[in-house]
């Protein structure tokens, strides 16, 4: 007894003394922000958008792993309410700091401040943006990156690094385009105007004027849109840190002459495979390696064009200037060209080549339940919708992580949606009933149970057509564990790779296709699952996700200040 107990101290002994040496390894970030109405010319036509200290985009968060987060935010928009989501990060044990609103948290009021504090567990390349109506869409956003802890090291190694947050940008408003998008008839936002590179493109004017000094065409001298330029030395290797926050195109990106090397995905090591060119879905990320060992005597163009819709926007163009030579000096070989924008064979084959790295967590054998979710594009009183087993998500009033922790009744819809869809639906046609139903229900999962979601895609309104759709999850990572063309059928279970799925937060499906992801439900809170094309958010295509709220711990106050939980607490009825 006496010897048991006594070991028992020497252990937690260890264990204090390994979380003291973390701790003291590990800072907590301070930054104060004010989210507010600039002016700007991210493509060379000023227009307002939604920034942060005056900046566009806001400005970059860089942390080592296992640091905490604190941001101080404050709502200097006069007229609207903002919050902003930290994509990627899994929030554990902080499932307040989210930032969605009605789902983690209420929307901050102007001139009210929320503060953000969380830990960022895993190196990484990530970002953040507004997850408010189409705040996003407006400019607020940027980038997050976490480095390798001290001590520790990325399993590669390159002399320098760059950061490219990518993005499409259009010249009607958001307020614009939010109610478009909610009228009757329907009004498309269309194709965005520009590409932006790190918030800066060109619109309408030639880059290669732009370059050359004394020649500029351009509407404007302004510095927000000049050109994106990497400046590297021959024979180097460099981190080129990719991330796209479009708010509706899928990218493709290519340097001139030169070959890259994949070995990130979304904050986590993929097994390196080399590529010409790379496709981005909004809400993704990557890291590749750029060796710079082509005739150093001449710089290269780096271009960005659109994928899966038939493209309006001028590729996005940077310079990568191979030192000493002048930035301004033109590329000898034209600007690699993207494949054709319907060529899905190229996405899929590049998307099929994600593995997980050698060592990596391997997802659980089994999954306990299986939810299949059909996305459908459908008609509710006239409007456009898009729909998740025939419901299109519309958010309550009240967040539902305070609503669901405190047991609230009547603050979301109740009922739990539907796990699968009609097996006489024909995923390769329009859907014979077009007219589908709202709501706020949300999918209860055990918690730490492990979770099969398989997104099935289908024909749109539009005879013969079928769009890509980018899916994040908040809160977790999960494994891609298959793919599969037309409509998913209980034998493709059999071929789902359990060997070195990737982990990833985002995954596409291809038009008429299916992709299937497994999960373990082990972070409490309520998390988003929904596809990351903005204007489809806002068309109602997400589900809601709740586990282990139980667990969750003290929700801060300004989380809780609007809907049912708000006048709770105004009546002091909260704990
Ligand atoms: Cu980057 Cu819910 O999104
Ligand atoms: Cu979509």
């Amino acid at each position: 007894m006496a010897t048991s107990s006594l070991s028992l101290l020497l252990i937690s002994s260890c264990i204090i003394s390994v979380l003291l040496q973390a701790a003291s390894a590990s800072k907590t970030r301070h930054f104060k922000w004010e989210v507010g109405y600039i002016y700007a010319s991210p493509d060379c036509n000023e227009k307002i958008l939604i920034g942060i200290n005056g900046q566009f985009p806001g400005p970059t968060i860089r942390a080592k792993a296992g640091d905490t987060i604190h941001v101080e935010l404050k709502n200097t928009l006069h007229t609207e309410g903002v919050v902003i989501h930290w994509h990627g990060i899994r929030q554990f044990g902080t499932p307040w700091a989210d930032g969605t609103a009605s789902i983690s948290q209420c929307a901050i009021d102007p001139e009210e401040t929320f503060v953000y504090r969380f830990r960022v567990e895993k190196a990484g390349t990530y970002f953040y943006h507004g997850h408010y109506g189409m705040q996003r869409a407006a400019g607020l956003y940027g980038s997050l990156i976490v480095d390798a802890a001290d001590g520790e090291a990325e399993p590669f190694r390159y002399d320098g690094e760059f950061n490219l947050l990518l993005s499409d940008w259009y010249h009607q408003s958001i307020y614009d385009q939010t109610v478009g998008l909610s009228s009757k008839p329907f009004r498309w936002i269309g194709e965005p105007q520009t590409l932006l590179i790190n918030g800066r493109g060109q619109y309408n004017c030639s880059l290669a004027a732009h370059l050359i000094e004394g020649s500029n065409t351009c509407e404007t001298t302004s510095k927000d849109c000049a050109p994106v330029v990497l400046r590297v030395l021959p024979n180097k290797t460099y981190r080129l840190r990719i991330a796209s926050t479009t708010s509706l195109s899928s990218l493709n990106l290519a340097i001139g002459n030169h070959k890259m090397v994949v070995v990130e995905a979304d904050g986590n090591h993929v097994e390196p495979f080399m590529v010409d060119d790379i496709d981005i879905y909004s809400g993704e990320s990557y890291s590749v390696l750029l060796t710079t060992d082509q005739n150093p005597s001449s710089n290269y163009w780096l271009s960005i064009g659109v994928r899966g819709r038939k493209p309006k926007t001028s590729p996005a163009l940077a310079i990568v200037n191979y030192s000493p030579n002048s930035p301004s000096k033109l590329p000898e070989s034209s600007p690699p060209i993207a494949p054709e924008w319907n060529d899905y064979n190229h996405s899929k084959s590049f998307s099929y080549r994600i593995l997980a790295r050698r060592g990596a967590p391997k997802p659980p054998q089994s999954a306990d339940r299986r939810i299949v979710l059909l996305n459908t594009q459908n008609k509710i009183d006239g409007y456009t919708k898009w729909s998740i087993n025939n419901i299109s998500l519309a958010l309550p009033p009240t967040p539902y992580l305070g609503s669901m922790r405190y047991r609230l009744k009547n603050a979301f819809d109740a009922g739990t949606p539907p796990e699968n869809f009609p097996s006489s639906y024909d995923v390769m046609r329009p859907p014979t009933n077009p007219n589908s139903t709202q709501s706020s229900n949300a999918y209860v999962i055990r918690f730490n149970s492990t979770v099969d979601v398989i997104l099935q895609n289908a024909n749109a309104l539009a005879v013969n057509v079928s769009e890509i759709h980018p899916w994040h999850l908040h809160g977790h990572d999960f494994w891609v564990v298959g793919y599969g063309d037309g409509r998913f059928d209980e034998k493709d279970v059999a071929r789902f790779n359990l060997k070195n799925p990737p982990l990833r937060n985002t995954v596409v499906i291809f038009p008429y296709g299916w992709t299937a992801i497994r999960f373990v439900a082990d972070n409490p809170g309520v998390w988003a699952f929904h596809c990351h094309i903005e204007p489809h958010l806002h068309m109602g295509m997400g589900v809601i996700f709740a586990e282990g709220v139980e667990h969750v711990g003290k929700i801060p106050k300004e989380a809780l200040v609007c809907g049912m939980t708000g006048k709770m607490l105004m009546h002091n009825h909260l704990p």
